[in-house]
């Protein structure tokens, strides 16, 4: 009897002296402790894809509702379901889907935050960064760096439509967002199309080049270039049992991530290919490019099964043990956070169930 007194007086006198802290702007650590320091990553996104066939129209439809001019760039984000009206995929990444018609612009401007383009339907669209245009194609891979000025437009006759993956979380979350338009609609033409590849990606660098040890100063990859050499190399490779045939996107002028803050890949899985279950702290956002299958993700009770085919675009969180497996010759591309974890020392992987 006097030591169920005794426990209700510590657990009063501990909510009191809570209620006290609460009102000084404070509050104890032990009472969140095994939370914030949890013994594996507690992630607060969920599994999830967004099939293509099903945005398609929907997103056509904004086309008759808002201009490129009027929306700035007409995109429709694909949010997370942990992260609804967050402006987040993953933790860290930003991605959406987005549709330029023939004869508009989306008018140059430029912000902190890095940008891909993943080109993903039609042809005759271009970017320009700082007043080079790279004219789009399917699978393409396109770099606007941070603070680079850029504009959209499109000279061609069919819709295009691009998938947007930017750092913008990560940066909405250190405070860093920097963001400035352009007086006319287009940056004035520089380069030719063409020039940043020609000039950094032929395997020879001009002399006395002073790299930024930031980001590629090319501009797109393309995807005809970047599917020849993995054609190439499938020939004539030992595919990674956790990764089949897996190629990371580089700057030239320093081997490093062609994007400071964003980790790109070009997957690629031969028909019948099963890889082993493996887990990482990167948040991925991938892309089906080609081929179709699907990812088991989790296991037991928990396990969920994604299937994929061109231009899906699915998210595995961070830390959720996940396998492939896909029906055809399948090409995947991959934007994730590990540079950041990288350059943090952060970046883990675990293969199989060790
Ligand atoms: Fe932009």
């Amino acid at each position: 009897m006097a030591r169920a007194a005794q426990t209700k007086d510590i657990d009063s006198q501990r909510q009191d002296y809570k209620d006290r802290l609460r009102k000084l702007g404070i509050s104890p650590l032990w009472d969140q402790y095994r939370d914030l320091l949890s013994i594996e990553p507690q992630i607060t996104s969920v599994p999830h894809i967004w099939k293509y066939d099903e945005l398609r129209g929907i997103l056509m439809e904004s086309g008759d509702l808002i201009s490129a001019q009027e929306a700035q760039r007409r995109v429709l984000m694909l949010e997370n379901p942990a992260f609804q009206d967050q402006c987040k995929a993953t933790e860290t990444l930003f991605t959406g889907l987005q549709l330029i018609l023939p004869g508009e612009i989306a008018p140059a401007h430029r912000h902190t935050p890095n940008a891909l383009r993943l080109i993903l339907e039609g042809d005759g669209a271009y970017t320009s960064v700082n007043g080079e245009k790279t004219v789009m194609h399917y699978g393409d891979y396109i770099i606007t760096p941070n603070w680079c000025w850029h504009d959209h437009g499109h000279e061609g006759t069919e819709p295009v439509v691009w998938q947007d993956i930017l750092d913008l979380p990560l940066l909405k979350s250190i405070g860093t967002i920097f963001y400035e338009s352009y007086p006319d609609e287009q940056f004035p033409e520089g380069p030719p199309p063409g020039d940043s590849l020609h000039r950094y990606g032929s395997n020879m660098l001009p002399v006395g080049l002073q790299p930024d040890n930031l980001n590629s100063p090319i501009f797109c990859y393309p995807y005809e270039k970047s599917r020849e050499t993995m054609e190439a190399l499938s020939a004539n490779s030992e595919l990674d049992p956790y990764h089949g045939i897996k190629m990371e996107f580089i700057d030239p002028t320093t081997g490093g991530p062609a994007m400071s803050s964003i980790s790109t890949f070009l997957i690629r899985m031969p028909q019948g290919f099963k890889t082993e279950r493996y887990q990482t702290t990167e948040g991925a956002i991938f892309t089906c490019l080609e081929g179709k299958g699907r990812v088991v993700i989790g296991s037991g009770d928990a396990e969920q099964i994604i299937e994929f085919s061109p231009r899906d675009i699915f998210v595995v969180p961070c830390w959720y043990p996940h396998r492939f497996e896909v029906d055809e010759n399948t090409y995947i591309f991959e934007g994730t956070d590990k540079v950041v974890q990288s350059k943090l020392g952060l970046w883990r992987e675990r293969r199989g169930n060790t």
